[in-house]
């Protein structure tokens, strides 16, 4: 999809972090939006810094809830009249092992990551098809393809959106809809700020601590990222990586798959040494 001025981008957790950089950079290449979040006081923050003159409808949903994710797709319609693209975006995290991490989370993460995404995807397909070129565009994470400790959710969360995005990659060549996977190192977001700690780890995994670590580990900008999801969009990019850290896991993960997963298990265990 090379020329986005026009199209209708239905774009979900714009409220904050990339999300909501995606929804000010579509709204200045001229994309008419419909963005959607659980945070409807982030929504109105965003719709805030959108130019005027854009066409713009913004709703509150649970991306977690299919019924509301099909409403939301027929509201779309209803407002917009079409839709080019959809971006599923939203997206939470858990820190905590998997022998500690409480079903609950477990359920919590997997209904927002990948049945969020995977509600966004067919609800929109239909209406995709009718269009000339359309594009969907799922974020997945580098976790989608190496996963770190104390992640576990999030990390099988993100592997089954990429395969999910690659069985569409699949079953939808040959049709007028391009399916982009995205794979994120780590971006400057909201992102653990807002993500379950499992209190009975709170010991060996505090909130505080983890949220100043990840800030500073985070290299690239929301902006930045917003700006490189567009950029494979535009060249309907079957997999795009976001940030260096991003690439740069990817080349040690195909040189060196099971060193570079231990020597990432030898880190971890020292952190818990030094907590
Ligand atoms: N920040 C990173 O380092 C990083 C790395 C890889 C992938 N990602 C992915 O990028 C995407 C965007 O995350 P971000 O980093 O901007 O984080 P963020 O926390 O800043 O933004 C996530 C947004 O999703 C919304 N959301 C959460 N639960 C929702 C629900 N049930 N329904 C609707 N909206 C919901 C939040 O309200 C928030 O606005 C996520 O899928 C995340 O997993 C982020």
């Amino acid at each position: 999809m090379k020329n986005l001025n026009g199209r209708v981008v239905a774009l979900t957790g714009a409220a904050s972090g990339i999300g909501q950089r995606l929804a000010v950079q579509l709204a200045g290449l001229g994309c008419q939006l419909a963005i959607a979040d659980v945070d409807e006081h982030g929504l109105q923050q965003t719709m805030a810094l959108l130019p005027d003159g854009i066409k713009v409808s913004s709703y509150t949903v649970d991306v977690a809830n299919r019924e509301q994710v099909y409403d939301w797709a027929e509201q779309v319609i209803t407002e917009h009249r079409q839709v080019d693209c959809v971006i599923n975006n939203a997206g939470v995290a858990s820190m905590c092992s998997i022998e500690n991490t409480r079903y609950e989370d477990f359920e919590w993460v997997f209904n927002i990551v990948f049945y969020g995404v995977l509600y966004g995807t067919k609800a929109f397909l239909p209406y995709l098809k009718q269009r000339p070129d359309a594009n969907i565009v799922n974020i997945s994470s580098v976790n989608g393809f190496f996963p770190f400790p104390r992640n576990g959710p999030y990390n099988c969360a993100k592997h089954a959106v990429k395969a999910l995005n690659q069985t569409l990659i699949q079953e939808l060549r040959n049709t007028n809809v391009s399916v982009t996977s995205v794979h994120p190192g780590g971006i400057k977001t909201n992102i653990v700020r807002n993500a379950r700690f499992s209190e009975e780890n709170a010991e060996l995994i505090d909130k505080p601590s983890r949220v100043q670590q990840f800030d500073q580990m985070a290299k690239t900008s929301a902006d930045k990222a917003a700006s490189i999801i567009i950029r494979g969009m535009r060249k309907n990019r079957k997999r795009q990586l976001v940030g260096a850290d991003a690439v740069i896991l990817d080349i040690l993960c195909r040189l060196m798959p099971q060193r570079l997963s231990d020597l990432v298990g030898v880190a971890h265990d020292r952190s818990r040494q030094g907590a």
